[in-house]
């Protein structure tokens, strides 16, 4: 554990447009870049600004160059930054590596869980995929027993079965659940994946070797629906909709009972995406899948951004979970996070992964002493953290209790720490002390009297202060 934390890569403050890394950050990046010409230029370009330039360009109607998206430190080639960037070749994705690399992770995540899952709920995004040439798709196929196939011009034209006795193991039922940009910018892909699915199911092979076979006979039958339907996987927002508004509910403190997370939830992403790639609400097709779930698993697939950086983590997985609990009555599944982000990848519960953040991040004055540079965007990141953080405990209850106290301590109880973030964002830091406080009335932990107290006096005279503000 002391390794691990050690180990974890964070990042240092927030972008600014235009501004280069400072010499350190420079060498530390240059650091983790794979060794080789394309890190020697990155560290070079990563000297000079070609943001505010390229921006220039852009606003007077120039021509901006090309790069595929990718990530800094997997892919140095993609610097510098300031460019157009454009995803990947749709018809090669995933590619051959992609789906090495997806095999790997599937097992991986079967060796983590106890037992072998019957059905994974696995949230796929799409600049996850961009950022890998398509891991977490081959992750999918692999736990389904599917492999991409392509024309004869090498062009992505649907999925093929592996044989069972190849795959030496049952095919997993996998209900994917794809965030509104993978849909949008992934059709060809989104198709493929409902393919994949449908074949397993339509497969003649033994029941307890397919699990997707043994379930979509199951709802056909329970649901009068044909094979075709019980079989759709693959489920995401309506058309020209994103997000399961999960991350609203909880910024807002608009939810009473948790499960009215797993109700907006479900009202968004219930459309399923057929092999056609068009899409059905079909929220009941849905329950029954999410009530078999045995495990819930997402990527993680960039150093930039962890579970508790931005709200889209808990919105997706986190929703997901909530609504798998519901439809199981009240009795969740294991919540897991594959950190692809260092070396060999890891396979961790989502509650690990929350400590390891919080540890390596927002109670480490580098991190967040990098961010506090920013002023107040940086009290607000932080902020940002402890909300991300409470959503979690919302949707899966999953946050060790220590969490919240050593934040407390760490940002509200100290008084210099408070008054500094007090000065830089009044506002930010009320809300973190009432987002503290909510965590307690929610009962995610159980404050002793006296930090209840010091935290309740705190948001009064973060509220005072806010009136003084607002009276100027
Ligand atoms: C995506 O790439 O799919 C994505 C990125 C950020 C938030 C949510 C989804
Ligand atoms: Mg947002």
């Amino acid at each position: 554990k002391l390794a691990e934390n050690e180990g974890a890569l964070i990042t240092e403050g927030l972008h600014v447009v235009g501004k280069p890394l400072s010499g350190a950050a420079q060498a530390d990046m240059k650091r983790l870049m794979p060794e080789g010409e394309a890190r020697d230029l990155a560290a070079e370009l990563l000297k000079e600004d070609h943001e505010l330039p390229a921006l220039m360009r852009a606003l007077s109607g120039h021509y901006i160059a090309p790069v595929p998206g990718g990530d800094l430190i997997r892919s140095p080639e993609i610097v510098p930054t300031g460019r157009n960037i454009h995803a990947f070749d749709p018809f090669r994705m995933p590619t051959a590596f992609a789906m090495a690399e997806g095999g790997k992770q599937a097992d991986l995540l079967l060796e983590t869980h106890p037992s072998l899952p019957r059905t994974v709920a696995l949230v796929l995004w799409g600049s996850d995929n961009i950022k890998s040439d398509g891991g977490p798709i081959g992750q999918a196929l692999a736990l389904m027993g599917a492999k991409p196939r392509f024309d004869n011009f090498g062009r992505l034209s649907g999925a093929d079965l592996i044989p069972l006795k190849k795959l030496g193991r049952p095919r997993i039922d996998v209900v994917m659940t794809l965030s509104g940009i993978f849909r949008d910018l992934l059709p060809l892909q989104t198709r493929m994946l409902a393919e994949a699915a449908l074949k397993c199911a339509e497969a003649d092979e033994p029941l307890e070797q397919n699990y997707i076979r043994a379930h979509a006979l199951a709802y056909a039958e329970e649901m009068g629906c044909d094979l075709e339907t019980a079989a759709l996987r693959v489920f995401s927002n309506a058309e020209g909709a994103y997000g399961s508004n999960v991350n609203q509910l909880v910024d807002s403190s608009a939810f009473g009972d948790e499960d009215e997370l797993a109700d907006a939830y479900e009202a968004r992403k219930s459309f399923a995406y057929g092999i056609n790639g068009k899409a059905a609400q079909n929220p009941a097709l849905l329950q029954k899948a999410l009530k078999d779930v045995d495990l819930a698993y997402q990527n993680l697939e960039s150093v930039e951004l962890g579970v508790t950086t931005v709200d889209h983590y808990f919105d997706t997985l986190g929703g997901i979970s909530r609504a798998v609990k519901r439809a199981k009555g009240g009795e969740g599944a294991p919540v897991y996070i594959g950190d692809q982000t260092r070396g060999s990848a890891k396979v961790r519960t989502l509650q690990d992964q929350v400590a390891l953040e919080t540890r390596s991040r927002s109670l480490n004055p580098k991190f967040y002493e990098a961010l506090l540079n920013h002023g107040h965007e940086g009290v607000r990141q932080i902020e940002a953290h402890v909300t991300n953080t409470l959503g979690w405990s919302a949707t899966t209850g999953e946050v060790e209790p220590w969490v919240y106290q050593r934040l407390s301590e760490t940002f509200l109880l100290d008084e210099e720490m408070r008054e500094r973030l007090a000065a830089l964002n009044p506002q930010a830091s009320m809300r973190m002390a009432n987002r503290l406080l909510e965590a307690s009335d929610r009962d995610y932990w159980a404050p002793d009297e006296a930090t209840l107290e010091a935290l309740q006096d705190a948001a009064d005279a973060l509220e005072d202060r806010m009136e003084g503000v607002a009276a100027e």
